[in-house]
Order: structure tokens, then sequence, then C-alpha cells
């Protein structure tokens, strides 16, 4: 019998506890399966939702939205990026788009900075060393890594990651740098540069922490990698298309900068036959920078409660585009 509760599609495994609140409040189908859904598979299970609670994995355009049908009113994203929804689209459909800003901040800039030091210290690379049985003695000028302490540290984006990445670098004896569009002067002892291009010129080391936007994909390419110092580090946590993959992988082979840590790749999975596989100034991560069990659960619980707001009628707490919504308000 068809039921007249809402409908809530949750597009991979989620919380158990999370998924109950869902479904005491809507019927509730969970894409529980070892990959992703493929485009057709998402059209065919949106039909009829309220509400789709999406992952990065899920490209949601306004096709996907109109194969769900008129009564959709809510994407709420697990995540605070969503470039994978078509926000646009969304807006112009009168659908709320949820996020989860502000959980995982200090989370994934702890693994940012993880990354800054693993690289500086070509962890990963020692760790294949160690395991492949080349570790036979003391050699003093084996493995030689780079200093944190005095170096100098370049962030693109200063919102809250990239400014909670800046407090751990300012502890751990760097000098920070930042570039930003939209925040003000000098923050909290880093000091603002005018230009990209002076950033990448001072930085020993350069993280990334700006949303992909159309202005920001391929923002790192082959004319910036060549402004950066031959020994820096590039480190990307944020998302993968902000680097042009293969300018980044040239300028690892030629020597044009030394290392490079990444915990996001374009695409995604990195292909199996890529050739930074094979590198080793290079250390390679599954997009993990949000991944504890705290911060993983705290993101499902705020994207539950972002589903649950519209249930009851009213606007996700955490909306990014509240602003285009008219909602009877
Ligand atoms: C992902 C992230 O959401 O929040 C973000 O923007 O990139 C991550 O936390 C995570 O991979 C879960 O899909």
């Amino acid at each position: 019998m068809p039921s007249d509760r809402p409908k809530v599609l949750v597009t991979r495994r989620q919380f158990k506890d999370q998924v109950e609140r869902l479904r005491a409040a809507a019927d509730t189908v969970v894409l529980d399966r070892p990959a992703p859904a493929t485009p057709d598979e998402l059209r065919q299970a949106v039909r009829g939702c309220t509400a789709i609670f999406a992952h990065i994995t899920d490209a949601i355009t306004g096709e996907v939205m109109d194969a769900a049908g008129p009564q959709l009113r809510v994407v709420a994203e697990f995540g605070v990026g969503y470039d994978n929804v078509d926000a646009e689209a969304a807006s112009q459909r009168n659908i709320a788009v949820g996020n989860t800003p502000g959980v995982l901040t200090e989370t994934v800039a702890d693994f940012a900075f993880a990354v800054i030091q693993a690289s500086a210290r070509r962890l990963a690379e020692a760790d294949r060393f160690v395991r492949r049985g080349d570790w036979k003695w003391f050699d003093p000028l084996d493995l030689l890594g780079q200093d944190i302490d005095g170096s100098t540290l370049g962030i693109v984006g200063y919102g809250r990651i990239g400014s909670a990445v800046a407090t751990r670098a300012l502890v751990s004896g760097m000098n920070v740098i930042y570039y930003s569009r939209s925040q003000p002067e000098d923050g909290f002892g880093c000091t603002r540069v005018r230009t990209l291009d002076e950033l990448l010129k001072r930085s020993d080391f350069v993280t990334l922490h700006c949303p992909l936007t159309p202005q920001t994909r391929g923002l790192i390419g082959r004319e910036q990698l060549k402004k950066m110092k031959s020994t820096a580090v590039l480190v990307n946590t944020a998302r993968g298309p902000i680097v042009d993959m293969e300018a980044l992988t040239e300028a690892l082979r030629d020597g044009t900068i030394a290392y490079a840590g990444l915990d996001v790749t374009d695409p995604e999975p990195i292909p199996a036959n890529h050739p930074l596989l094979k590198m080793d100034n290079v250390t390679l991560l599954p997009h993990l920078a949000s991944a504890t069990v705290g911060t993983r659960h705290k993101m499902s619980e705020m994207t539950v409660d972002n589903i649950l707001a519209v249930l009851e009628g009213r606007l996700p707490p955490n909306c990014v585009n509240a602003a285009r919504l008219n909602w009877g308000r």
C-alpha cells in the first residue's frame, strides 16, 4: 500500500542512530552498497523523495532534482563543501541545500597539519622503505626531510579551516601568510598577502583551504607551480580539481616543486594507473580529513537535523541558499 509518509533517500550507509531518527519521521531508504550510485541509479532512487541525504560522490544536478519530483524540498549534504550539488538549480526549484559547517573544522585542520608534517618528514615514503626491507643500517643522509619550525606556511583560503590550520602552524614555529579574497587584514599573528603569486613565491609549504567554485577550479596550474620554490611542498585537503593534476605530476617529476600531500585528487579515487602512484615524492590519502568517529557522527547528526527541520516545515538550520528560497516566510 502506498504510504503517505514523506520519503527520504540516504545515498550511502550512515550511522544507525541517525538513520533511526529519519525512519521515525519518514520512509527512509539507505543505499547501503559498496560503491556510490551511478547517475542512472541515483535518478531512479530519488523518485518521490522529499529529502536527499547526499554525499560527495553524488552529483545532485537539476536533472536528478527533476527525477525526484516536485515534492523534493531539501538536499542535505554530508559535508561542508557542497560542490557536488547544483545549488543554483536547487534555488531555481525552491529546494533548500543544507551542509555541515563548523563541526569538522578542528578535525580537518588537525589532518591538514598532519599531512604537512608527514610530507615535510616523508613519513609515507619512510614507511614503504621499512616495509620493503630497505632499512639495512643507520645512514645519516637517508630520508632527510624539511624543518617545519622557522619555515613559511602559505594558506590559500582563510576561512574556518584555513585559520584553524594557522593556529597549529603558529605554535609549531612557522611564519604564516595567507591569501584570501574575503578575510580582513592580517588575522591573528598571520600576514595577509595581496596576491596568490606572492604567497606561492614566499612559501615553503602551501596548503589549500578554499571551496571548489568556478573561480578556484584549476587555481594551481603549471604557471602557479612554476612560481613555487623548488623545495616547496603542496598540500591539498580541500578539493582535487583546485589543482591541475597533470601539471602537478609534471612539476613533481621534473623537480619544479619537491613534494605533495594529497587527501583529494581529480578524479576520486585516483585511477590505478595514475603516474603519481609510482612516485615517491607524493603522499596520497583517500579523502580522510573529516574521518574521525566523533566528527563524522556530528556531521551525520547535522545532516539529519537539516532534513528533519524541513519535514517539520522549517528551513534547515544550516542552509546555504536560504536567501534564495521562497518558503512563504
Ligand atoms: C566529506 C568534505 O564530506 O566536508 C567536506 O567538505 O570534504 C568531507 O568531510 C566527506 O568525505 C564525507 O563525504
